[in-house]
Order: structure tokens, then sequence, then C-alpha cells
């Protein structure tokens, strides 16, 4: 099958670049509005992209109605946000948080989730996630009147200690499992892995490497 964009819906669109670019991961976004009331998304329009500036990336459309997200209201009012990485604890209050809550409830109180205080911005983290970036807003990208990119600096992370081996300063794959996002309502978790190294010049061109001879 061969597809033009310019010939497909929006809807059509999404289906399949969502579809065809999986695995991806989920940011289960905490932010708060100007009176204090924190807020809970999960994206899934989301990466990191650079590390210095350490920038991540959040894909965040209008609802529907045109109506902008609160997510992108807070980040916005307040230019703080913290990206919290999803594990089978929190899977729960993920699902729960993408449900459209009105605007003056918090997720939290439906969630099942306690937030503690970031490290270095006034935007709370999940408690329960393995992993949270504190970010600062550095740039909103309005791609069109439905879809903005909004790019957040990230100034400090916290690792839950269970998921790290402290001597190397790794995670330890078999213990940060964060999940994968397919298409429509469908979800994975990390299967198996296999290492390689970015091949040289010298074990391609001498030693005569070639594709057939890499196995996972
Ligand atoms: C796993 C998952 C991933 C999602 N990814 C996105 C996304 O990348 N962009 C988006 O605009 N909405 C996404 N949504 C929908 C939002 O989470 C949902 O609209 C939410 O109610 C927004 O909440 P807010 O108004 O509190 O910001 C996703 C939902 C789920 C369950």
């Amino acid at each position: 099958m061969d597809l033009l964009l310019k010939d497909l819906s929006t809807t059509d669109r999404y289906k399949f670049l969502s579809a065809v670019v999986v695995p991806r991961p989920v940011a289960f976004v905490t932010s708060r509005n100007e009176a204090g009331l924190h807020n809970a998304a999960p994206f899934s329009f989301f990466n990191v992209f650079s590390e210095d500036p350490a920038i991540v990336v959040l894909g965040i459309s209008t609802r529907p109605s045109g109506r902008i997200k609160d997510t992108v209201t807070n980040i916005r009012d307040t230019k703080k946000f913290v990206v919290n990485m999803v594990d089978r604890s929190i899977i729960g209050a993920m699902h729960i948080a993408s449900a459209e809550i009105p605007s003056d409830e918090s997720e939290i109180d439906y969630a099942g989730i306690d937030l503690v205080d970031c490290q270095v911005i006034d935007v709370k983290r999940i408690k329960q996630a393995p992993v949270s970036l504190e970010c600062q807003l550095f740039q909103t990208i309005e791609l069109s009147e439905r879809r903005s990119l909004i790019l957040g600096e990230v100034l400090a992370i916290h690792i839950d200690d269970a998921i790290m081996d402290l001597e190397t300063k790794r995670l330890i794959p078999e213990k940060y499992s964060p999940i994968a996002r397919l298409y429509g309502d469908y979800y994975a978790w990390l299967g198996d892995r296999y290492t390689k190294a970015i091949p040289t010049m010298e074990e391609i061109r001498t030693l005569g490497l070639r594709a057939g001879d890499i196995k996972e």
C-alpha cells in the first residue's frame, strides 16, 4: 500500500502514523495551574531529543471541541512541568488521568497516586513513578490550531534507587520497565534485549563485516 498524506483525512493520518511509529514511551505529565491545583495526564507523542540543552518534546492536540488541554494551559502559565515515566506500578493511574476530568478538579484525587516536591521546580512529581524529569518550558511550537509541540529543558532527574546499580550508575533493565504505547488502545512491555556496538569502518572495510554476520 502506498499512501500520500495529502489524500488522507486527519483521522487517517493519525491512525497510520501512530500505528507505524511504535513503540512510543509515555510521559505522564504533572503540571500545576496558577492557583496551585495539580494536573496529571499521559502523552505518547513524546521523546528526548538532545542532552545539551537537555530537551524533551511533547506533542499535544486540542480536544475534539477545540478546547485546549489543561496540561498546555498550565505549562503556558507556569512554564514548568514534570515528565513521570510509567511502569506497572502506575498504569492504572495513567489510564484514569487520561479521562476528560474537569479543569477545576485534580486527576490526582481519582488516580490514587501521591505527589512529592521536586528538587528545583515548584511543580510536584509522582512519588510512585520510577523516574521523573523536572522540566522548564524551552519553547512552544504551534504546528497548527490543533497541535502544539512543547519543548522542555530537563533541569533535574529523579530515579528510584531500587532500579539503579548504585556502583555503575546504570539502570538495571530487569527492574526498569516503562510502558510502550502501540496504536489505539494497545500497549506493550519491553521484550528481548540484545547488544551490538556501532561497527567501525575498519570492521566493515578491513575485516569484511557484513549485515548477515550480525545476529541479535
Ligand atoms: C497512553 C496515552 C497517550 C496519550 N498521548 C497523547 C498525546 O501524545 N497527545 C495528546 O494530545 N493526547 C494524548 N493522550 C490523551 C490525553 O492524555 C487526554 O486528552 C487527557 O485528558 C489530557 O488531559 P489534560 O486536559 O488534563 O491535559 C493520550 C492518552 C493516553 C491514554
